[in-house]
């Protein structure tokens, strides 16, 4: 598969190469500029979100960063099962960050396919182009090697033309809003986040079989146009 891999012992160390990672970006925007970032939802990124808003408070100009979201749970912001929410508490409430500068995806509108266009149309505006271009963008992968809201065997997965569209997840919440690759691959700096064994197969795939993987697993196909990093623990990569 293309990009750095990066091997850690276990999740604390994942999270701290990350958030270096993210410094680093940071050292990058010019003094006047705005940085912003893409989050991942799930579990994994918690520990990262957790090291920025502490250790981290200081390393990165968080007021001059905006955050955005590469898919979310079509629930409300305060479900527990909302990316939203899960950054809220780890990252944005902890670091203060002003209303301005968070993007959520608009779950309270009155329907998926109206938030995924309102969304759409945000990043449009501060972007001032089709596609979002992060300085960061963080992902996942599930077991299925799902990405963002991009499931195996999915139409969204062939999406060129929208930024931004409804999809059904074989896991509850079923309804999700996810970029899709065009949104998703000007990205500066694309850091996959991905811990625990349930990982290993789809991982072990990718490595050993990388054309059958691209073809198969959404994780596998996303082609960034910047950096591509894959931070992985130990219980997902199998070095044997
Ligand atoms: C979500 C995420 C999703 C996640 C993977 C991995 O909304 O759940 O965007 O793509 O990154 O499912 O989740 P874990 O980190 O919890 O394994």
């Amino acid at each position: 598969m293309s990009g750095d891999r990066k091997i850690f012992p276990d999740l604390e160390s994942l999270a701290r190469a990350a958030a270096e990672s993210i410094a680093a970006a940071a050292g990058a925007v010019p003094a006047n500029g705005t940085m912003s970032i893409a989050l991942s939802g799930g579990d994994t990124p918690a520990a990262l979100y957790r090291l920025l808003a502490g250790e981290y408070r200081e390393r990165i100009p968080w007021q001059r960063t905006h955050f955005f979201w590469g898919d979310e749970r079509w629930v409300p912001h305060d479900s527990p099962k909302s990316n939203y929410r899960m950054a809220r508490e780890t990252l944005l409430d902890p670091l203060g960050i002003p209303a301005a500068n968070i993007h959520p995806i608009p779950t309270d509108l009155p329907d998926p396919e109206t938030a995924a266009l309102a969304y759409e149309e945000e990043l449009r505006l501060h972007f001032k182009a089709p596609f979002p271009t992060f300085d960061i963008l963080l992902l996942g992968m599930g077991d299925d090697g799902h990405t963002a809201s991009l499931f195996p065997g999915i139409a969204a997965l062939s999406e060129r033309r929208r930024g931004v569209v409804v999809t059904q997840s074989p896991v509850e919440p079923a309804t999700r809003i996810t970029l899709t690759f065009p949104a998703l691959e000007r990205s500066r700096r694309t850091i996959f986040l991905i811990a625990g064994e349930k990982k290993r197969p789809i991982i072990s795939m990718m490595f050993e079989q990388p054309e059958e993987s691209r073809a198969r697993f959404p994780a596998a196909m996303l082609s960034p146009a910047g950096e591509l990093t894959w931070m992985l623990d130990r219980e997902a990569y199998d070095a044997e």
